[in-house]
């Protein structure tokens, strides 16, 4: 895990691998941000010139590396790219230090330390170099043996040093606190969605949930197929039934003695989605191990909310299952009890995360939370209409959308406002049960929403973030976003639950 420190040093007397200054770009080319003050005076104010020499432009993302002056602990000075010139203060937006330093640290995968010299002007710009660095320094070696693990693209940066910041004013050692507990967490995220499908199976996450909760004094409970029989939960065993693994429901709750609010999250977690006997053809299953994003997300706040401290209930909903083809699998034609009592005929045994959101979130509703939020890759169809980085926000109350999608917009998340659209039911109507896993084709995304809404409890205001477009990232890194898992909502639900502890929200 990355370290992070602030440090009054000079960057000229710093011991560390490279200076981390940032350029934008100007009218008339490059122009060296606030920050970089030292360096620049080193280079005799000449370091916007010698940068445009080597090339750099201070387009967002760009990498400049170039040697230090002479005496200088740090080797090297890397320039990153922070786009359009700042507003006449000097300030940049939050995003974009966010995406600087995520940039800067991964270029310095290899390294041990890295001294970043960033516009820093308040709390809330280190918190956003902060968490950019420790996002873009995210590596995945799990499944590595040995020396592997360092040539795979380097061990991630071992150590980030903010420059500018002030080690002794409460407000950065705040922003630098909360920044390392959402980092760590959105890894943690990362990391579940990176394991292999093989290995982290349903019983392998609800060990994970327990070991967390044990760390972090943390309630937590387990249902097992067992208990999910007993229970009655007909949507997690029908998805579950055609795999050797079985499925679990977790229950994993952080309390605060003076919490006013409760909020429920709700996972789905298809630790492998091969769709079933409506199986998805090749090309369109590599990436399935990805289907537990949502589950991963919920789980990940909740340690947050428990690392900081929050006056708020988090209580999470982990509906875990692996979707298999077998002779023991669901049938197309299939119907289910649900855990409601409502009937479901399958369509197709691939719209597998309704069915075991279902369950979960009239679980979560017996409970009587202020909120339930559920996050899931749940459609192809929201992929199609808001691309690979942007999730949909659907729910039951206009107000409680346009919160969330103003949050995470905050968080650095790109959200979009989606409708549930009445009309779409009646592609559900199913001639031998209460509901159909599947409805008109056009508008996808919106149908599945249409369904988990018939299984929230009367009266609770609810949301779905369908992150099925940004969850997984399948090009190459960028900003501060790995290739792979990206731990996406994360930062949206860590700060709707800080929100809800102030009372801000209802
Ligand atoms: N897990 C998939 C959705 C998905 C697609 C996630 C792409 C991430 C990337 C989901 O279970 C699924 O298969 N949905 C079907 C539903 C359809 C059969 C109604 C889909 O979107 O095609
Ligand atoms: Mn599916
Ligand atoms: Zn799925």
């Amino acid at each position: 895990m990355t370290a992070l420190t602030l440090s009054t040093s000079s960057a000229a007397t710093l011991r560390a691998d490279a200076v981390v200054v940032g350029v934008a770009k100007g009218p008339k080319g490059p122009v060296v941000a606030l920050g970089a003050e030292a360096v620049d005076a080193a280079f005799d104010g000449k370091l916007a010139t010698v940068l445009e020499t080597l090339g750099a432009t201070g387009a967002e993302g760009e990498v400049t590396k170039l040697p230090s002056p002479a005496g200088w602990k740090a080797p090297v000075v890397l320039a990153v790219g922070l786009g359009e010139a700042p507003d006449e203060d000097g300030g940049y937006g939050t995003e974009a230090l966010r995406r600087a330093a995520g940039a800067a640290a991964r270029a310095l995968a290899g390294s041990k330390k890295g001294a970043f010299a960033l516009p820093v002007q308040d709390a809330d710009d280190a918190a956003a170099v902060a968490e950019g660095a420790l996002l873009g320094a995210y590596a995945f070696t799990a499944h590595r043996g040995g020396d592997d693990k360092k040539k795979a693209g380097g061990a991630p940066l071992a150590e980030v040093a903010l420059l500018g910041a002030k080690p002794r004013d409460k407000a950065f050692k705040a922003a630098a606190e909360r920044a390392t507990v959402v980092a760590e967490e959105v890894n943690r995220a990362r990391d579940l969605i990176n394991t292999a499908p093989n290995v982290l199976d349903p019983k392998a996450f609800a060990a994970e949930a327990q070991a967390a909760a044990k760390e972090y004094g943390l309630k937590v409970e387990v249902l097992d197929e067992k208990a999910l029989k007993k229970g009655g939960y007909g949507g997690i065993l029908g998805v579950g039934q055609g795999s050797e693994a079985p499925p679990r429901l977790v229950r994993i709750a952080y309390t605060h003695a003076k919490a006013e609010k409760t909020l429920a999250l709700v996972g789905k977690g298809i630790t492998y989605d091969s769709g079933g006997i409506s199986l998805k053809p090749a090309g369109h299953n590599e990436t399935m191990k990805c289907d537990m994003s949502g589950a991963a997300a919920v789980f990940a706040t909740v340690v947050a909310a428990a690392r900081l401290g929050l006056r708020v209930n988090v209580t999470g909903w982990l509906a875990l299952a692996e979707n298999m083809p077998s002779g023991s699998a669901t049938r197309p034609g299939d119907v289910l009890t649900m855990y409601s009592g409502k009937t479901v005929e399958v369509l197709n045994t691939d719209a597998e995360g309704r069915l075991v959101l279902a369950d979960a979130l009239t679980r979560a509703s017996e409970e009587e939370p202020d909120a339930i939020i559920d996050v899931a890759t749940l459609t192809g169809a929201m992929v199609l209409a808001l691309g690979n980085r942007t999730f949909g926000i659907m729910a039951n109350d206009d107000a409680f959308r346009a919160a969330i999608h103003h949050l995470a917009e905050e968080a650095g998340e790109p959200s979009w406002p989606m409708p549930l659209p009445a009309d779409l039911r009646k592609g559900m109507d199913s001639p031998v049960a209460d509901i159909a896993n599947m409805g008109e084709r056009m508008g996808g995304g919106l149908v599945a929403g249409l369904f988990l809404k018939e299984f929230i409890g009367e009266g609770i205001t609810w949301a779905h973030l369908d992150i099925a477009g940004p969850a997984f990232n399948e090009s190459g890194p960028f900003g501060y976003t790995p290739k792979g898992g990206t731990g996406s909502a994360v930062r949206t639900l860590v700060r709707l639950a800080e929100h809800t502890a102030a009372g801000d929200l209802g």
